[in-house]
């Protein structure tokens, strides 16, 4: 029989973390011919992750260009896409979550006629600008998605009151496959300074911060309210690896650089990132694979954002919203810095966002779409 032709799109490194798993279990089917296309958005921060899971893409649009913005990254992937449809005769296109590469890459699956599956489907906050612009990415993928691939009952859920139950299956979130392949207790960073820190002594609060509608008053709020954080705390080490936007760089270098205990670091590899996630005390960050990603590492996350995706792990007690006002985050910070009680009551591990058989799932319901095997089982927390 002739094998399926599916092919993956993705540009930015959370899509690609959350595809690599699911691209090398695409590939281990035999009845399926695995293709990968990268938009590259992303330019160096995708080939990392290319690097860590060993994906070589068979297509990459290469559109990265410094501080672009949201229509150059949407019209020069839908442009590029034409081509590599064209060429690579897609069955399917999967596409992954809410960035501008996840629309064009459904639109362009779209207007060539081929149906598209939305890995990471039915996450809403119902705030249009918030997440900006990926809440609307979202929605306008939902409307051209066939095959919807949710991580959680409660994101089928979602789908199911705006009228999507066809093709809808519970999988857990791809991005705790990933997991279990990255993070080892033996794992030697090649980061030099994740070697250094005192892991046991001191607490080691990782940070990460980079969404657009962060940018200006409430990233300068956060990265206030952090410098006051570690100020205070003698026994506080901040790891923050930052982000490549330069709009990010610059307001980490103004309010964070130069400080003692305040590391600034590059973009870290996944697999350092997950073993130093692993390592830590604390995870403060405005991003969503982070609180995913956390809590089954049994990591407290501090969200630095007004609402969050992602409430699963919110209502299991590992994460909570401490919003964008530089007081509240610093509050919240020093509860859990200076409260064992606190602490202790959010570090324990849950998994509400997969079991690490995301992808078989994925797989196996891309083949029963095609008449080629049973429905997989749905994932339960
Ligand atoms: C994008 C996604 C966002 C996701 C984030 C993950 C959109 C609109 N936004 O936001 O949903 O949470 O990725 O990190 O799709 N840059 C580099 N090298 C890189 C990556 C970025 O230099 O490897 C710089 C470039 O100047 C680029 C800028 O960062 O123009 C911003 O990148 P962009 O993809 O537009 O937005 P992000 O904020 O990264
Ligand atoms: N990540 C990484 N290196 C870093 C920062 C993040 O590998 O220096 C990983 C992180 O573990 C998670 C993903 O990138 O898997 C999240 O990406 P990001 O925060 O850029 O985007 P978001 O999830 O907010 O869309």
């Amino acid at each position: 029989m002739k094998k399926l032709r599916i092919m993956s799109v993705f540009g930015t490194r959370p899509e690609a973390i959350k595809m690599a798993p699911l691209v090398q279990e695409l590939a281990r089917r035999e009845e399926i011919c695995s293709i990968c296309c990268v938009t590259a958005q992303h330019r160096e921060m995708l080939d990392s992750v290319l690097q860590v899971f060993h994906i070589v893409p068979d297509w990459d649009l290469d559109i990265m260009t410094p501080r672009q913005t949201l229509s150059t990254i949407t019209s020069k992937c839908l442009t590029g896409m034409d081509q590599a449809v064209e060429a690579l005769s897609p069955d399917m296109i999967l596409v992954h979550g809410d960035t501008s590469t996840t629309f064009a890459g459904a639109l362009s699956a779209f207007y060539h006629k081929v149906p598209v599956g939305h890995v990471e489907a039915g996450l809403r906050t119902y705030d249009k600008y918030s997440p900006y612009p990926e809440e609307m990415n979202r929605k306008l993928v939902t409307s051209l998605a066939d095959l919807f691939f949710c991580p959680t009952e409660q994101n089928r859920d979602n789908l199911a009151r705006e009228g999507v139950t066809k093709g809808v299956y519970v999988t857990g979130n791809t991005v705790i496959d990933a997991l279990r392949t990255t993070v080892r207790e033996d794992f030697v960073f090649s980061t030099g300074i994740l070697n250094q820190l005192d892991y046991a002594g001191k607490k080691v609060i990782l940070v990460t911060c980079h969404r657009r509608e962060n940018y200006g008053a409430p990233m300068t709020a956060i990265m206030t309210a952090l410098r006051r954080l570690a100020e205070a705390h003698p026994d506080v080490e901040m790891v923050y690896p930052v982000h490549l936007s330069p709009v990010v760089q610059e307001a980490a270098k103004k309010y964070l650089g130069g400080r003692e205990r305040i590391h600034l670091i590059d973009p870290l590899a996944a697999d350092e990132m997950h073993n130093l996630m692993a390592r830590c005390h604390l995870v403060m960050t405005d991003s969503g694979g982070l609180q995913e990603e956390a809590p089954a590492l049994g990591k407290p996350v501090l969200v630095l954002r007004r609402e969050t995706e992602r409430p699963e792990a919110v209502k299991a007690g590992t994460v909570r919203l401490a919003g964008v006002e530089e007081q509240a985050i610093f509050q919240e910070g020093c509860r859990l810095l200076e409260d064992d009680a606190a602490y202790a009551a959010m570090a324990h591990a849950v998994n509400p966002y997969g079991d690490g058989s995301a992808c078989r799932r994925i797989a196996q319901a891309v083949l029963h779409h095609f008449g080629r095997g049973d429905a997989p089982e749905a994932f339960h927390a």
